[in-house]
This record gives C-alpha cells, sequence and structure tokens, in this order.
C-alpha cells in the first residue's frame, strides 16, 4: 500500500517497446512501496512479442489485461479507449504513466486526460518531424496533453518548448530502457545464443524491420532485401523476423529472394537473447527506434532503415547513422565497419541505469508522498 497516495498510479504497457520501458518503473515503485497497477493493452499478444518479454524482464501479471489485440489504428485505438475508459470508472487512479509511442500511449493517455486524471508521459519530445510515422503522431498528441513530460536527451526538451509546452512540466531524466539494459546485461551476458543459433562473436550481423514505411509496399521491402543481399556476401546476417514483416514477404511473394541467402531467418526472441546477440554482434541494421539506442549505448555500430531518427543523440554522440534505403549508403558504412573506420561513439548523459529511480523522485515530490 501506498504511504500518502490512497489511490494507485496506473502504467500502461502495450507493445513490445514498451515493456522495456515500465519494467525498472515497476521495480523502483515495489522498492518505494507506491501503490500502483499494471494496465497491458494486449496491443502485442503473441508469446514472444508479449509474455516472453514480461518473463525475461521480471515484470508481474497486469492488474488488468484489455486483450484488444491487431486492427487498423482508429479500430485498435478506439478499442483500447473503450476498454481503458471502463477500469477508470472503476477506481480513479491519482496518476496514468505511458512510455513511448505507440497507440497504446496515446489512447490511455488522451482517456485519462479527458477524465482529468494527471497524466506522465515517459519518453517525451522526441520528434521525427514526419507526421507520417504513427508513432509520430501518437508522440505529439500524447505530449499535448500529459502533465509530466519525462525526457531522454537534450533535443526532446527543446522540442516541447517550440510546442509551447511549458518548462516546468519537463524533466531531464535519462533513458529507462538504458536502464533495463543494464540492469540485464549481466543475465544477458551468461546465455549461450551465439552456441545456440550457430553464430560467431563479432562476425554476424543482426537485423530487425517492422516499420510500415519499410515494410508495407514491395518496392521498398525489395530495397532492404538489396541492402541485406550485400551485407550476406560479407557476412552472416541473424534475423529475428517481426509478424508484420514476415506476412508482407509472404504476400509480395518475396521469400524465395531470401531463400539462398547467408542468413538466419527466426521468430521474435526473448529481450535476454536479444541483447546477447546484439551485444556480440559486429553491426546492426534496424529501422526500430529503441534499438538505436541499445546499440548506441553498448557502442556497436548501428545502421538504420529510415530516413530520419526522432533520436538524434544516437548520431551525434552514439554509433548510429541513418542509411534510409539507400544501397550506397549501405556500402559505404558498411564498408567503413569493416575496415574499423566507422566512429566509435561516447557514453550518453544520464544513460546510466538511473532514471527509474529520478523518475519516481519527481511523482513523489509532486504527489507529496
Ligand atoms: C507497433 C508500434 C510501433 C513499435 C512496434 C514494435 C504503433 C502504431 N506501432 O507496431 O511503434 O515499434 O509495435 O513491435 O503502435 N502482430 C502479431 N502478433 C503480435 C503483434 C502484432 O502477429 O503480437 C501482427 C499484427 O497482426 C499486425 C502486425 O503484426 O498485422 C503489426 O502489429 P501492430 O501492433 O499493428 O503494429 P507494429 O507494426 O507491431
Amino acid at each position: 500500500m501506498s504511504r500518502i497516495l490512497k489511490k494507485s498510479i496506473y502504467v500502461v504497457a502495450g507493445a513490445r517497446p514498451n515493456f522495456m520501458k515500465i519494467a525498472p518503473l515497476i521495480k523502483e515503485f515495489q522498492k518505494e512501496k507506491i501503490n500502483f497497477k499494471l494496465i497491458h493493452t494486449g496491443q502485442h499478444y503473441d508469446y514472444n512479442m508479449s509474455k516472453l518479454i514480461f518473463d525475461n524482464l521480471g515484470i508481474p501479471e497486469p492488474d488488468f489485461h484489455l486483450n484488444i489485440g491487431s486492427a487498423s489504428h482508429a479500430v485498435q485505438t478506439a478499442k483500447i479507449m473503450l476498454e481503458f475508459e471502463k477500469i477508470l470508472v472503476k477506481e480513479e487512479p491519482s496518476l496514468v504513466v505511458v512510455v513511448g509511442d505507440v497507440n497504446s500511449t496515446l489512447a490511455c493517455a488522451l482517456v485519462a486526460k479527458k477524465k482529468h486524471i494527471e497524466v506522465a508521459h515517459i519518453e517525451a519530445g522526441l520528434r521525427s518531424f514526419n507526421m507520417e510515422m504513427p508513432e509520430e503522431i501518437n508522440r505529439v498528441l500524447t505530449d499535448q496533453i500529459s502533465d509530466i513530460l519525462f525526457t531522454t536527451e537534450k533535443s526532446a526538451m527543446i522540442n516541447l518548448k517550440r510546442e509551447g509546452i511549458s518548462s516546468d512540466k519537463i524533466f531531464f531524466v535519462g533513458n529507462i530502457m538504458i536502464d533495463s539494459l543494464i540492469m540485464n546485461l549481466e543475465k544477458a551476458k551468461e546465455l549461450n545464443s551465439l552456441e545456440k543459433y550457430e553464430l560467431k562473436k563479432n562476425n554476424y550481423a543482426l537485423i530487425t524491420l517492422h516499420r510500415p514505411s519499410n515494410v508495407d509496399k514491395k518496392e521498398d521491402l525489395k530495397k532492404l532485401l538489396n541492402i541485406i543481399k550485400f551485407l550476406q556476401e560479407k557476412i552472416k546476417i541473424f534475423f529475428p523476423i517481426h509478424p508484420r514483416t514476415k506476412k508482407n514477404l509472404e504476400l509480395f511473394d518475396l521469400e524465395k529472394d531470401i531463400e539462398n541467402m547467408n542468413l538466419y531467418i527466426t521468430k521474435p526472441i526473448g529481450y535476454l537473447e536479444f541483447l546477447n546477440l546484439m551485444m556480440n554482434s559486429k553491426l546492426v541494421l534496424t529501422d526500430s527506434g529503441g534499438i538505436q539506442e541499445e546499440a548506441s549505448f553498448l557502442k556497436i555500430p548501428v545502421l538504420t532503415a529510415r530516413n530520419e531518427t526522432e533520436r538524434p543523440i544516437t548520431i551525434d554522440e552514439g554509433t548510429n547513422t541513418i542509411i534510409g534505403n539507400d544501397i550506397f549508403k549501405a556500402k559505404r558504412y558498411i564498408k567503413e565497419i569493416f575496415s574499423s573506420n566507422y566512429k566509435k561513439g561516447k557514453d550518453i548523459e544520464k544513460w546510466d541505469g538511473q532514471t527509474a529511480i529520478r523518475i519516481v523522485q519527481v511523482i513523489k515530490r509532486k504527489f507529496n508522498i
């Protein structure tokens, strides 16, 4: 039970990248004996996308599971709103904490705010300035209605102020996903994933691709397959494939294009295994947001198959380079990596494993806990 707060704090998570962000917060709430409830919207529902990651991170069973599943953006967002409102009506929490930029983030923030419940957004202020990304829409709108905005890097504060958000709501606390990484590094190191997947340290590339802008159209997906084709001539590739990408490879009849490549394809893997395979890889090719940050922290070269990033610090201080789907850029940077001329990356401010502590301090101050 909480010491002062009679009502609980609701923590919302829905999709795989959210889970790494709530795990350290929950641990800190438990340590500080702060009363909270966990809500899983069920946006991601496959065992490997959800339960396996929960187990890896030691996240407790959710108090509420909304079982939403996949649907169009409108339907998914609307269903989450309907179901989340039902549980807010039962017992109004003091605060709703949302993380990241997925549909669950915006849907729950909106419902809470309209019920005059305070909203805290972890990972606020990141901007790709590309409103065609569903995540960018989710980020901009969530930030506009949040009462407490926790940021991971300095660019976020500048973006939020430009959008008229008052600086007394903004707290530069660092990167909570890096808390998860640091907490789990030793456990991840102990796994023998290299043996399991027949890989050699520093002698394979790790790939993840799932963005609609990369995988929903055949011609875009083919451009990425060209990059993969070039890369696999140089090094073995390990590719845990996202359900969206798998479906589209089948739909566009592109499976045959990768059949004979130097490629190990598998379904999505657990968090600890993924960490192990990231830290032992030669390079990472991805279109994920979080992996740009994790690879930068681990100082593993990361090539991002997007035209921009909402996480510019990973380029300026980390190991990230934006290559889009441009084969020429890909070749240039892959060659740099192989000749050891690629940038090495630096330590990034407040990516130090203490972010959840800083967040909970702010919440305690604000709510007199
Ligand atoms: C979502 C997030 C994205 C995040 C990504 C990480 C939004 C708008 N997008 O995108 O920001 O980077 O998660 O994975 O919230 N599917 C399954 N099993 C699952 C989950 C999804 O098979 O457990 C399938 C769905 O049927 C759907 C596709 O994967 O066809 C896409 O799922 P969806 O949740 O719509 O978006 P993601 O692409 O995963």
